[in-house]
Order: structure tokens, then sequence, then C-alpha cells
């Protein structure tokens, strides 16, 4: 029969496409912006905490000249790319996690930082100018 053609195909594809699903399903949930977010933390906890402090404030190892990364500083200013690289290769007395971070990890810890980025925070927080300003009376 010609018309129980299509029929056939699409039942035969029917166990395909439902795999597929499920594995898109599977694949996706890991990345929900919570589950980033949550990834983000706990890496940046383990790696980053110890220099710029838990929240970016930049309190850690005295002496290195380690820069706050939170709204106040200059960090906000850097693109994902430019981000990317720095995690990656790291610059002067910040190490880079080279390759042993997948790119999901890179941006997961990217995800966090931006969340402290946000434009009322830049406002409010202590930007370089603010600091200048509060610094020269
Ligand atoms: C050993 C201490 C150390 C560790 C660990 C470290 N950093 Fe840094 N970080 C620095 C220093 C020092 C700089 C300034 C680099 C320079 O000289 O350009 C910096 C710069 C940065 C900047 C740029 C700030 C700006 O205003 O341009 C960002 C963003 C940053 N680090 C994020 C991270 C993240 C994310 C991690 C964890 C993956 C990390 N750092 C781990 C010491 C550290």
């Amino acid at each position: 029969m010609r018309r129980g053609w299509p029929f056939t195909a699409v039942l035969a594809l029917l166990p395909v496409l439902t795999l597929l699903a499920a594995l898109a399903q599977s694949t996706f949930a890991q990345f929900t912006p919570e589950a980033a977010l949550e990834h983000g933390r706990t890496l940046y906890t383990g790696t980053c905490a110890s220099c710029h402090g838990l929240h970016g404030e930049g309190a850690g190892m005295p002496g290195l000249g380690i820069p706050r990364i939170d709204a106040g500083g200059t960090a906000p200013q850097l693109s994902d790319i430019d981000l990317t690289l720095l995690i990656r290769n790291g610059a002067g007395a910040m190490p880079g996690v080279g390759g042993t971070w997948s790119q999901e990890d890179v941006a997961s810890v990217i995800t966090l930082l931006r969340s402290w980025w946000t434009p009322e925070r830049q406002a409010a927080g202590a930007g370089p100018q603010t600091q200048t300003q509060t610094k020269t009376p």
C-alpha cells in the first residue's frame, strides 16, 4: 500500500526519535543556569577563592597584588573570550587551569562571575572611579 509508507517510516523512526529526545533532555538538564551557577560556585570556591575571596572581593593572599573581581573592580569589562583565556592561561601571579577544566567548567565559573556583575551592583559598588573619589576628598 502506497499510503502506508510515510506512516510506516514514522513508526520505524519513533524509537530513534524518542531516544534522541531523551538524550537531548539529559544533556541539557545539566546546563540549566541554576546548575551552571552551582557548578561554577563549587569550582570557584575550590580554585579561585583563596586568592580572590569567596565573593570576588579580593581578600585573599596579601602581597600578590590580587585584584577584586566583584562588581566594584574592572573585571566586569572583560568579554567572555577574555575571561576564558585568562582562566585557561592565567596572567602574572595568577595560574591558569590549562586543559584540566572542560569548557563547561570554564563557562560555569564565568556564569558565576557574571551573576555578581549586575548593572545594579556595578552602579552601587565601589567602582574604580568611586574608589578614587572617596580616596581623594
Ligand atoms: C594565586 C592567586 C590566584 C588564583 C588562584 C586565581 N587568581 Fe585570578 N588573578 C590573580 C592575579 C594576581 C591577577 C592579576 C593578573 C595580572 O597581573 O594581570 C588575577 C586576575 C584575575 C581577573 C582579571 C581581573 C581584572 O580586573 O582584570 C579575573 C577575572 C580573575 N583573576 C579570575 C580568576 C578565576 C575565575 C580564578 C579561578 C579559576 C582565579 N582568578 C584564580 C590571582 C589569582
